[in-house]
């Protein structure tokens, strides 16, 4: 697209003319409060406002340097005639903020929507890209539907840790469980405290960040294969630059994101999540994000295609590259040339071309990293990216990556051992005295959205000890919370009905035979209905943990994993209202 496009929407037409343009008292005392910061009448008189929606903070360090790219993309809302205005937002950093970023996420999509809404903006640069930020900041930008266009933090660079690439998350996991063996000293371990992470930009692993960003590329929000640029890169700072340009022309177009995200957007989407080895996380960010546009996608149309699509990105977790080799590669789109027959070629994105226009201009450089179907990371009978499970245990489905399971766990029938809570858990679990086998299945419950609240990334539950000095490294575990996107394993999820709200998960007691078949898509509990019936009525709610605060809102409203995880009253059906200017 070219900004000598003929304009779709006339000056008139823009939302900020209505707080800047009339002879009224009201306008007058918005173009002088803007006078009052220095700006002259022809700074931001008779062209779009656009903001610039910030979630840079001192503790996202994944977003440290947003604060200068906010900068470099005011320099290309300036060059193509805009007025850019920068709104700070929640930051959700994936690592500080506790109890989890995913009570915050829904937060931060609240704070988007009602900052676009009550401001006098025409479009947004939306800024972020760790972990939740991406779905919280497309989420409400969707509900305001104006033109925006999202600019990813960019991927950290490669870590190293004595000759070998290391991965943010995944190597956390395996040397933390190599210092709980003695396999690694003291030392090391704070050696590697810097040698893992050691740039600016988003987690390097196919986290959740990378998932979702790459996601985001593909629904059309992004300046096509922005999203695995890293971050530390010179390109980075071009990419801001442009997606400031870039924004004026989507105004002028029109470019609504429902004006052109369409149900096979997402599908196309889904796909590359899938090929990825992307994060579960976003079997939930998927369907809450297609609803804040009216799209209805189901956990099982998710599943379906899931059974399709074989690993392809050679990444971290599932593979053994990173982020930044991904994108010398051929990023995205070079993966995407491996998945033409899955994909809907014809969709658009936010700068007017098509997917298979952005497919016909990449390159795959590297055969290793970006696998042709004929060789993928992992094969479709070794496990899938996403595999959805249902049965007595989990009437609404859960959810695990199969492609991380060892092979013969795919059916397994084995005894619960049941933790109520995260700290009971942590507690017992490297017990020496713990009843455990390998062949037992680790449960967690009470960890979901309303019962935790806010379902952390738990769900990797640690092996007990005494069985990891007996060389085991992978157990059946099963939860109603999340996992992070950086991990591996046997870890059934996001089962639904949670415990809190009396679902199946709330009535397994220990001992108690627990029956995986992968394959099948089946996760029961051999307890006869009769038992459950019992146990139910016996059965009784935990006590909220929040009595106040935006944590009690958050139990109260929110939904399932299956159906996103969103605030019922954001996912309602209804038009968002223009504010009245008085
Ligand atoms: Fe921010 Fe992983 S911690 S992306
Ligand atoms: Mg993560």
């Amino acid at each position: 697209m070219s900004v000598k496009n003929t304009p779709k929407v006339t000056l008139d037409e823009l939302r900020s003319q209505r707080w800047f343009k009339p002879h009224t008292i009201r306008a007058f005392a918005h173009r002088q409060r803007l006078a009052q910061i220095g700006w002259r009448r022809e700074d931001f008189m008779n062209k779009p406002v656009i903001a610039i929606i910030n979630t840079w903070s001192d503790l996202s360090p994944c977003h440290s340097h947003l604060r200068q790219r906010a900068e470099e993309v005011k320099r290309g809302i300036w060059q193509a005639g805009g007025f850019p205005v920068e709104l700070p937002a929640l930051s959700v950093g994936e690592v500080m903020v506790k109890p989890t970023t995913m009570l915050y996420r829904n937060f931060l999509a609240m704070e988007v929507e009602e900052l676009l809404r009550s401001h006098p903006v025409d479009g947004a640069v939306l800024l972020g890209g760790c972990d939740k930020s991406t779905p919280g900041l497309l989420m409400g930008a969707f509900s305001v539907d104006l033109p925006i266009i999202f600019c990813p933090a960019g991927p950290m660079s490669n870590g190293q840790w004595r000759g070998q690439k290391t991965g943010a998350g995944t190597h956390t996991k395996k040397y933390w469980d190599e210092l709980r063996l003695g396999a690694i000293t003291e030392h090391d371990w704070v050696e590697l405290e810097s040698a893992m992470t050691r740039s600016i930009g988003t987690c390097n692993t196919m986290g959740t960040a990378s998932t979702m960003t790459s996601i985001a590329d593909i629904l059309g929000v992004t300046i096509p294969g922005g999203c695995t640029i890293p971050a530390a890169d010179a390109n980075h700072v071009r990419l801001a630059t442009q997606c400031g340009v870039e924004i004026i022309n989507a105004v002028w177009q029109d470019k609504r994101p429902s004006t052109y995200i369409t149900k096979e957007n997402f599908k196309n989407a889904i796909v590359a999540y899938l090929a990825l080895g992307g994060s579960t996380n976003a079997a939930i960010h998927i369907i809450a994000m297609a609803n804040r546009l009216k799209i209805r996608l189901t956990l099982e149309e998710i599943a379906e295609i899931a059974k399709k699509i074989p690993v392809l990105a050679n990444i971290f977790p599932a593979g053994n590259a990173l982020m930044e080799d991904f994108h010398f590669a051929g990023g995205l789109y070079g993966l995407m040339k491996n998945l033409t027959e899955f994909v809907n070629l014809d969709t658009e994105h936010v700068l007017g071309r098509t997917l298979g226009e952005e497919i016909a201009k990449a390159k795959i450089l590297d055969n290793e990293i970006i696998r042709p179907l004929t060789n993928p990371v992992i094969t479709l009978d070794k496990g899938s990216t996403l595999t959805l499970l249902k049965g007595n245990l989990c009437p609404d489905g859960a959810v695990m990556k199969s492609s991380s399971a060892q092979p013969h766990l795919r059916k397994h029938t084995g005894p619960a051992l049941v933790f109520d809570d995260h700290a009971t858990l942590s507690a017992m679990i490297d017990d020496p005295n713990l009843e455990v086998t390998a062949d037992t299945v680790l449960i967690l419950r009470n960890a979901g959205p309303v019962g935790a609240p806010g379902m952390p990334e738990w769900g990797n539950l640690p092996i007990p000890k005494k069985l990891l000095q007996q060389g085991v490294t992978d157990m059946i575990r099963i939860t109603d919370c999340r996992m992070s996107g950086t991990h591996y394993g046997s870890c059934i999820l996001h089962v639904a009905p949670e415990a809190a709200i009396g679902g199946p998960l709330a009535l397994v007691q220990n001992g108690d035979l627990i029956e995986v078949d992968i394959d099948a898509g089946t996760l029961n509990m051999k307890v006869d209905d009769k038992t459950l019936a019992e146990r139910k009525s016996q059965w009784k709610p935990v006590k909220p943990r929040a009595t106040r605060s935006y944590q009690a809102l958050y139990q109260q409203h929110v939904t399932q994993a299956n159906l996103g995880c969103d605030f019922d009253f954001l996912s309602a059906e209804g038009d968002i209202s223009e504010p009245d200017i008085f």
